[in-house]
């Protein structure tokens, strides 16, 4: 007992159970789920992930104009629809059925359409509003969305990145800026991704996101003048690296 009580009185043993308590509390709060990952199907899972929230994405902007119409009530844009249609799009990009994908790929992206179909269930009554055009939902905004609740719910981190964002929460940090910097000077191929374990836990992805004309209306010329929600534009021309999905995934 002497010696248990000693040894608990040493400062890094203290230290140390402290530590684990409060990353046991932390887990426990914050929600993430012990989704744990294998290693060997990281990358795939990640490169997989980064294509449906671009899959995600694509589906919300093929029907902007939709959710735009003031005139339009019900607009048939439900959950259900959006999870059809990220879930067709993506198999007709990776030319597989998610029935036939391993099953650790299969279950994350399960959950990352759950979370897309989340999101637009919250937003079903913005979507449906009568008589007003604008209403904020755009490819940028359902896509943070829906990587915080997928996050929520998997502990896997899927964002869009940039280096001056317009939301915070899409800040690149320190290792994205580096990744960025690899697409504006060419030492990574354009328009392909990217995958690096940063250590032997830690596999991080990045797909890059460029400036396309449907985007100049938000993102275009001049710099500084109001797009449609009345915030500045930033300048970007067409072809312009825009920023990045970044993927994130602790394995075991
Ligand atoms: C209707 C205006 C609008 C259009 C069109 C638009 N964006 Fe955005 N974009 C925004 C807004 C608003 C945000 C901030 C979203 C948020 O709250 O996370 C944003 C954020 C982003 C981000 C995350 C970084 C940041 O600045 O917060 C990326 C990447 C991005 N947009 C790329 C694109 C691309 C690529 C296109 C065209 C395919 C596009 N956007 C079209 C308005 C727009």
């Amino acid at each position: 007992m002497m010696y248990l009580s000693r040894l608990w009185g040493a400062v890094p043993l203290r230290l140390f159970f402290i530590g684990i308590s409060a990353v046991a509390i932390l887990m426990l709060y914050s929600g993430v789920s012990a989704m744990v990952m294998s290693s060997r199907v990281a990358n795939r899972v990640a490169e997989h992930v980064s294509t449906m929230l671009a899959c995600g994405r694509s589906v919300v902007a093929a029907h902007q104009d939709l959710i735009n119409d003031a005139s339009k009530g019900d607009k048939g844009f439900t959950p259900a629809y959006v999870k059809k249609e990220m879930r067709a799009e993506f198999e007709k990009r990776v030319g597989l059925k998610l029935e036939d994908m391993e099953h650790q790929a299969r279950e994350t992206l399960q959950e990352l359409m759950d979370a897309a179909e989340d999101v637009v269930r919250d937003q079903q009554d913005n979507i449906n509003r009568l008589g007003v055009g604008f209403k904020g939902f755009i490819p940028a905004v359902f896509g943070r969305l829906t990587g915080m609740k997928f996050r929520y719910a998997t502990g896997v981190s899927v964002r869009q990145v940039t280096y001056e964002p317009r939301n915070a929460y899409n800040r690149a940090d320190a290792f994205e800026r580096e990744m960025l910097k690899g697409y504006e000077n060419g030492r990574f191929k354009p328009h392909l991704g990217y995958g690096w374990w940063t250590d032997d836990h830690t596999y991080r992805y990045i797909y890059p996101l460029y400036i396309e004309e449907a985007c100049l209306q938000c993102h275009g010329q001049p710099a500084g003048a109001l797009d449609i929600a009345g915030k500045p534009k930033e300048g970007y021309k067409q072809g312009d690296l825009r920023g990045a999905i970044s993927v994130l995934i602790r394995t075991d």
